[in-house]
């Protein structure tokens, strides 16, 4: 019998997002060993070990030194994502990296180079396009169901139960709600209209003592200009409250010149297909689920076929550069308090 082709991985950053929903990931994709877990708390670490089956690290330098990995997966708080992924592909592994890409443009930039300086590849995980609810919309979309898209109206909504304290929070180390959840949206919005955004517009708030604290926004409403009238509008909030109906609760819109697409997680018929020559239609039955329960593994598992097969990702660095531009735009906008057109200037406070 010939033997699969398999690679190793190492996952760094055994948090929230690293434990609760990468490693569960690994042990349903066949194609990859997750042979190191790595984290600066060590029970982390140890706790990550134990249920996967790897070697715990607490200094990532250990885990990248392994010449048996050929994958890094990032998943550290935003503000270390660039220098770890530069690391990383220096040490000559491929490296899936959490979005938001960075927090500042020229972080981004330095990753991007080096994936091309190493010779390696890099995907940021824009998480949405693996999900089979936006997949769907895209397809739907592709196919010219709805005709020309014109207008997207994307909503998400979270109660985030962090202290004051938390990296989350603070607008430096994670950039708020605007960077962290907005660039979920500005991703959406420039893979569902494929084009890039002309100007950026946000209005945002301080809502919860822990934002106030921080000096961060966690409220946001976010209108992104694109070429030809084309407008996508999104509401990024971290300030709904504790308990509303999930962990996440999130609703798209896709208004096109032959029809509508509507999708909201928590309604009885949560999405529907209308066509000015059909009428309404339900596609496809679609229970809740969160992205956890499945997005994560396909983003994985995809990118893991990319090294494998030696494809280029579908989601480019450049993709995930320009929708971190846009969020930044969208945070410059929100405290100025004036549209922000792009591209950002090069030299800027956001490069
Ligand atoms: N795609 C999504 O839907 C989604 C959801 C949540 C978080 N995220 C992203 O994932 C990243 C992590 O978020 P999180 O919620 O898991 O945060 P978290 O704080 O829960 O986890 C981060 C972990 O990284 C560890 N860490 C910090 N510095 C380290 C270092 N130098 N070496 C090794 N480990 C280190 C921390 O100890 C912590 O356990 C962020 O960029 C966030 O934006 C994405």
């Amino acid at each position: 019998m010939v033997q699969e082709k398999r690679i190793n991985v190492g996952l760094i950053g055994c948090g929230n997002i690293g434990a609760g929903g990468h490693l569960p990931a690994y042990a349903h994709i066949p194609e990859a060993e997750l042979v190191a877990v790595c984290d600066v708390a060590e029970e982390l670490a140890q706790a990550a070990a134990e249920r996967s089956g790897a070697t715990a690290y607490t200094d990532y330098r250990r885990l990248l030194e392994r010449k048996d990995i050929e994958m890094v997966d990032l998943c550290v708080p935003t503000y270390l994502h660039a220098q770890l992924a530069v690391e990383a592909m220096r040490a000559g592994k491929n490296v899936l990296c959490e979005k938001p890409m960075a927090h500042i443009l020229k972080a981004a930039d330095a990753m991007i180079e080096a994936a091309q300086a190493n010779g390696v590849k890099l995907m940021i995980g824009q998480v949405r396009r693996f999900d089979h609810r936006y997949a769907s919309i895209k397809a739907q979309i592709d196919a010219g169901k709805v005709g020309r898209p014109v207008f997207i109206r994307r909503a998400e909504r979270q109660f985030l139960p962090f202290p004051p304290e938390a990296w989350q929070w603070d607008p430096k180390r994670g950039g708020g709600v605007i960077l962290d959840i907005g660039v979920h949206a500005t991703d959406l919005f420039r893979w569902l209209f494929d084009e890039g955004a002309t100007e950026v517009y946000a209005v945002a708030r301080s809502v919860r003592k822990a934002a106030r604290e921080a000096g961060s926004f966690d409220h946001a409403m976010i209108t992104c200009k694109f070429p030809g009238g084309r407008v996508g509008f999104a509401e990024a909030s971290w300030a709904y409250p504790q308990g509303f109906g999930g962990t996440l609760y999130a609703q798209l819109d896709v208004v096109g010149t032959k029809g509508k697409i509507q999708y909201a997680d928590k309604d009885t018929n949560p999405m529907l297909t209308y066509t000015t020559e059909k009428g309404h239609e339900l596609p496809r039955y679609f229970r809740f689920m969160s992205t956890t329960e499945y997005a994560f593994e396909e983003e994985i598992r995809y990118f893991v076929r990319c090294i494998l097969e030696d494809q280029e990702p579908f989601v480019s660095p450049q993709d995930a550069r320009a929708a971190l531009e846009m969020a930044l735009a969208a945070q410059r906008s929100a405290e100025e308090g004036r549209p922000v057109p792009l591209p950002l200037k090069k030299g800027g406070e956001d490069d």
